[in-house]
């Protein structure tokens, strides 16, 4: 059986936790392959309402392998108390498994984060503040610390000292911050490596051995594409190594490429950033600010982000972008979330392309930085004005639903086989399961 990777087609936050919900049931093995505590994926469910950073959204089933991979980059402090909340809200966490490989998020992770973005002023990226991007920047440079350097009694200690004393010549020589004491963190860590002992394991062969048994792998990924290192709107992207997009998903927990034989493209039905950067169609009436109040769709669904509880910049969907991470991932197959988000609008709008200098183009210019000088090329659809949070076949939406998800179709050149009309599991009209199949 193939294994099958979910990835965000915009600037994250399209709603890839539901959608894993959703689909893990047709799995055995649910992974998180890239990202770290930057991550905040929402899943609600019959257990209610979660928010995970770094546990894949495929534990809620009990019965499912729950991987954190090798490319992952944890910070154990918040890992333990993910797993404690999800345990004392009665959901079994026994088959979560975390990679010996993934490195460690460290106190100077979060000190260097802030301070980094002090230092940029006015370029500041709008970073999460997690320490995540410094834990990458660590790990690219061959000083980073291990979830199985943490567990060897023998090497951590030296290995600590060692790197904690050149980064306190970094976060006081450069930043003029405080330096860290080794004895508190070598007592915090030490403690937090027993408890995540029981959980740490060889994940790369036992996703290999699943894979040779023929079992269904679901390969969860965070952020969007347009954050990716490579391929977004770089410098405002994230520093996952190996990358958000669907080509990190096998690198990401150590299974081959050919292992990967579909990609689910998660869009929302508009377009929403949090953090700094260009966006071309960002709304700045009212219209964007409906949208940051969840556009008349499920209550309680606001645009704010999981994470770090910042207002999420939102637009209309932007289709020249959309395309671009639909190729770029090979998407196969597309859920197209918070249709019930657009019910408010008499008029939606699709930017189709851009008029750049004078001439239209369709296609993503490298530097996006002015994006001031990109004037979004508008196509208008008639709005619905209709809930349609309980709709559940396609026959059921709305005809003018029906036109605007169809025109996203055509501008993605994937089949939309899932379309979220709701943050609840059940919310949704699926045409076809993610393998394929006519359902
Ligand atoms: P992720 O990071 O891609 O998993 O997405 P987040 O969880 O950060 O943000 C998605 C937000 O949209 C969450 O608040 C979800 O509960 C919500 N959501 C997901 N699908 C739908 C939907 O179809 N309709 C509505 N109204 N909300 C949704
Ligand atoms: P999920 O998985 C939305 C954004 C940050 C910032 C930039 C760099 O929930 O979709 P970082 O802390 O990674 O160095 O910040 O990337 N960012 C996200 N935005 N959803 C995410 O993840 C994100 N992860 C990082 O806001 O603009
Ligand atoms: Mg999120």
């Amino acid at each position: 059986m193939p294994a099958v990777v979910i990835i965000g087609g915009q600037w994250g936050d399209e709603g890839k936790g539901r959608v894993v919900d959703f689909h893990a049931r047709y799995c055995s093995m649910i992974a998180r392959y890239s990202a770290g505590t930057n991550a905040g994926h929402t899943i609600m469910n019959e257990h209610g309402k979660f928010a995970l950073h770094l546990v894949p959204a495929g534990i809620f089933y009990g019965d499912k392998v729950c991987v954190i991979g090798n490319g992952v980059v944890i910070d154990p402090d918040i890992l333990l108390s993910e797993i404690e909340m999800l345990s004392s809200r009665g959901i079994d966490t026994s088959k979560l498994i975390i990679s010996d490989r993934a490195h460690v998020i460290m106190p100077w992770h979060r000190v260097i984060d802030v301070a980094d973005e002090k230092l940029r002023g006015s370029s500041a990226i709008g970073t999460t503040g997690t320490g995540t991007g410094p834990a990458f920047h660590d790990k690219v440079a061959r000083i980073g610390i291990r979830v199985g350097d943490v567990l060897d009694s023998e090497r951590f200690p030296d290995q600590l000292q060692k790197v904690l004393d050149y980064k306190n010549r970094v976060i006081s020589g450069l930043y003029g911050e405080l330096e860290l004491q080794y004895d508190a963190i070598f007592a915090e860590y030490s403690a937090f490596g027993e408890k995540l002992r029981p959980y740490v394991t060889d994940t790369t062969s036992i996703a290999q051995d699943a894979h040779q048994r023929g079992e269904m792998i679901l390969l969860e990924g965070a952020q969007g594409s347009l954050l990716d290192l490579d391929s977004g709107t770089y410098p405002f992207v994230t520093s996952s190594v190996p990358a958000s997009v669907a080509a990190g998903g096998a690198v990401g927990i150590g299974i081959g490429p050919t292992a990967i034989e579909r990609v689910v493209g998660v869009y929302k039905a508009y377009q929403t950033r949090v953090g700094n950067g260009p966006m071309p169609t960002e709304l700045f009436d009212e219209d964007g600010a409906l949208l940051l109040e969840g556009g008349g769709g499920a209550p309680g669904t606001s645009e704010y982000g999981t994470t770090t509880g910042r207002a999420r910049r939102t637009g209309w969907f932007d289709g020249v972008l959309a395309r671009y991470t639909s190729k770029l991932n090979g998407v196969t197959s597309v859920a197209l979330t918070r249709l019930d988000s657009l019910s408010a609008f008499d008029r939606i709008r699709i930017c189709v392309a851009y008029e750049l200098d004078k001439e239209r183009v369709t296609s993503l210019p490298a530097s996006l930085e002015d994006s001031s000088r990109l004037k979004p090329i508008y196509e208008d659809l008639p709005g619905w004005k209709q809930d349609v949070s309980e709709v559940r076949h396609l026959d059921d939406l709305p005809a003018n639903a029906r036109q605007y998800v169809r025109r996203i179709e055509q501008l993605l050149d994937a089949p939309i086989d899932m379309i979220s009309v709701g943050p609840e599991r059940h919310q949704a009209i699926v045409t076809r399961d993610i393998f394929g199949g006519n359902i």
